[in-house]
């Protein structure tokens, strides 16, 4: 429990030689640079994660301490941006909902064109051996729309927000999927599971689909980025297995 206060506190720190805020066209971009290499020693052709972040955006201490560990634990360059162009959602989210206003200016027209720019970026900067993708809710849509267009072409989706089915299956077959759930998430809940595994049954690739359930109110939407219940064992559990999920996935399948 210290430890992983800590981990987050350090998150929030200025930032190591291992970590940085970058500026890429305009764009607000975190990295996390494996091993010994920086901005200044840039890998050498590095598998490399892209981070699609949920509404809170790249600056915030849980998302950057996920950049940071699946970097430490795949030695993987991990690239996580600022999706909202600057206009995340403030940690928490209005009990009312999102504002409409906020919705319509990250819209898939909108939000496609700032993921495209990131992944010439990261091809130009650092002519990766390979790209997967990582998304969460906000982002776990958008991984799928990336692998459905060779952007990525192998990702990781917790806890999707708006994916549609129309959208897994462009992404289904394109790549390996492994999903992370909540059981009782309104967002992506058990007929969306059922009807997306489906999907990935029939087709070429592998996929997996882990589900999260618990008594009381169990894992709850957002838990593979903050644990449902801090400091309570099966939330902490959870968040950690997600994780380590995701990184031994992209170290099976990513060239
Ligand atoms: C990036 O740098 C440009 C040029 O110096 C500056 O105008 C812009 O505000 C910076 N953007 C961010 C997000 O830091
Ligand atoms: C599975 O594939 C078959 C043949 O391509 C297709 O007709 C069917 O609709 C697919 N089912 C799902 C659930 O995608």
């Amino acid at each position: 429990m210290k430890f992983l206060l800590a981990l987050t506190a350090l998150a929030a720190l200025p930032l190591s030689s291992l970590c940085a805020l970058e500026n890429w066209s305009g764009r607000s971009v975190y990295v996390a640079y494996p091993g010994k290499s920086s901005a200044k020693k840039p890998p050498k052709n590095p598998q490399t994660i892209l981070l699609l972040t949920d509404i809170f955006g790249h600056l915030s201490p849980p998302a950057q301490a996920l950049a940071n560990k699946i970097s430490k634990s795949g030695n993987f360059l991990v690239v996580m941006p600022d999706l909202f162009n600057g206009d995340p959602i403030p940690f928490p989210p209005p009990a009312t909902g999102l504002d409409p206003a906020w919705i319509a200016q990250h819209t898939e027209p909108l939000v496609d064109p700032r993921i495209t720019e990131v992944v010439n970026n990261i091809n130009k900067k650092y002519k990766p051996r390979s790209i997967g993708g990582s998304g969460y809710c906000f982002g776990g849509k958008y991984v799928f729309r990336a692998l459905a267009k060779g952007e990525v072409s192998v990702i990781f989706s917790a806890h999707p927000g708006l994916l549609s089915l129309e959208e897994i299956q462009a992404g289904a077959g394109k790549g390996p999927i492994q999903f992370a759930l909540a059981d009782e998430d309104p967002a992506f809940g058990t007929a969306a599971r059922i009807d997306a595994e489906a999907v990935l049954r029939n087709s070429s690739m592998p996929w997996t689909s882990t589900v999260y359930d618990g008594p009381g109110a169990g894992i709850a939407h957002g838990f593979a980025v903050r644990p449902t219940v801090p400091g309570e064992k099966y939330s902490e559990w959870a968040l950690n297995k997600a994780t380590d999920d995701a990184v031994s996935w992209f170290k099976l399948w990513l060239n």
